[in-house]
């Protein structure tokens, strides 16, 4: 049915069950879908030439804003959470204090840097940050179909928002969901705006964002994109949802983590650096193959 569906980086536990969704998202057409994704490690690649690329807080991580010390620091948090964040003995339970922690005393490192918003632009211009291969097909694809494309993620908004700007991919159809930067009349980084959104709280982040979802009460069928376990919640604000197709990248430990993949995500991709297996599902939906 999609050719793409046969590349050696894709798992299904359940491959007649893919193929009855995408064919009742077929059938429903573009008019009735939502697209929502995850930003860090799903839009964005995980490596690149064998080196591990930046997530968005790593952009500003890495850069001149922010001191030796700081970095240290930040290298710290990230070698005591990151960890956690992925492993696959521990419950969600077990992991969301840590995971709160950790963005509280990253945030709060971030807020000492008095960070300034004017020199964001340059910092992702000079930043290793990379879209994965094909990304312009799935931005531009979604825009000419009319799909809304919500992107929801726990990184931070304004260097996102950057990112996908710098690309020329950042179209009417796309709303964010993230940690956005609260400026001070100087344009210097003084806190956090709203509730903080963290890896394994985004359900809670989705049913504050009622009103956006009300928007697009008629889009019951949903493409889903995410990368961590915490993803698979990100459209628990859909109104009376029909159909959900729901593509999980494996990234990292793939063998411990594989199992648990395959029992959430329909499609799993494993280690595959392209938009190539989400871009074919969605021409196939909407129309466009
Ligand atoms: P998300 O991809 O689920 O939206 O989560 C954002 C990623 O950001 C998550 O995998 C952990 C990572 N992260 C950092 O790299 N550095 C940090 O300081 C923090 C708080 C998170
Ligand atoms: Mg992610």
């Amino acid at each position: 049915m999609i050719p793409e569906l046969s590349k050696p980086s894709v798992c299904m536990r359940d491959r007649q069950r893919v193929e009855e969704i995408i064919q009742s998202l077929r059938r429903a057409g573009p008019s009735t879908l939502q697209v929502i994704s995850d930003f860090d490690m799903t839009l964005t690649r995980f490596a690149h030439n064998g080196k591990r690329c930046p997530t968005s807080h790593n952009i500003l991580d890495n850069s001149n804003l922010i001191s030796e010390d700081c970095k240290k620091n930040l290298k710290e948090l990230l070698n005591t959470y990151y960890p956690i964040e992925i492993d696959s003995g521990r419950t969600v339970e077990e992991k969301l204090p840590h995971m709160v922690e950790w963005w509280t005393k990253a945030h709060d490192l971030l807020i000492q840097q008095k960070i300034r918003k004017d020199l964001l632009a340059q910092v992702v211009k000079d930043s290793d940050a990379l879209l994965r291969e094909g990304y312009k097909a799935f931005f531009d694809q979604l825009q000419e179909r009319n799909v809304p494309l919500l992107i929801f993620s726990a990184g931070v908004g304004d260097v996102l928002e950057e990112v996908i700007r710098q690309n020329s991919v950042f179209h009417s159809n796309v709303r964010v969901f993230s940690n956005y930067m609260d400026f001070d009349d100087n344009g210097v980084l003084r806190a956090f705006k709203g509730q903080l959104i963290h890896t394994y709280n985004k359900r809670e982040g989705a049913l504050l964002n009622t009103g956006h979802f009300q928007e697009l009460q008629d889009r019951h069928n949903v493409l889903l994109l995410g990368d961590s376990m915490g993803d698979l919640t990100m459209a628990d604000g859909v109104h009376n949802m029909k159909s959900i197709l729901k593509i999980g990248y494996l990234n990292d430990k793939v063998e411990e983590r594989k199992e648990s993949y395959l029992g959430s995500y329909d499609i799993v991709l494993e280690k595959d650096e392209t938009m190539d297996v989400p871009n074919a599902v969605l021409s196939h939906i909407t129309g466009g193959q």
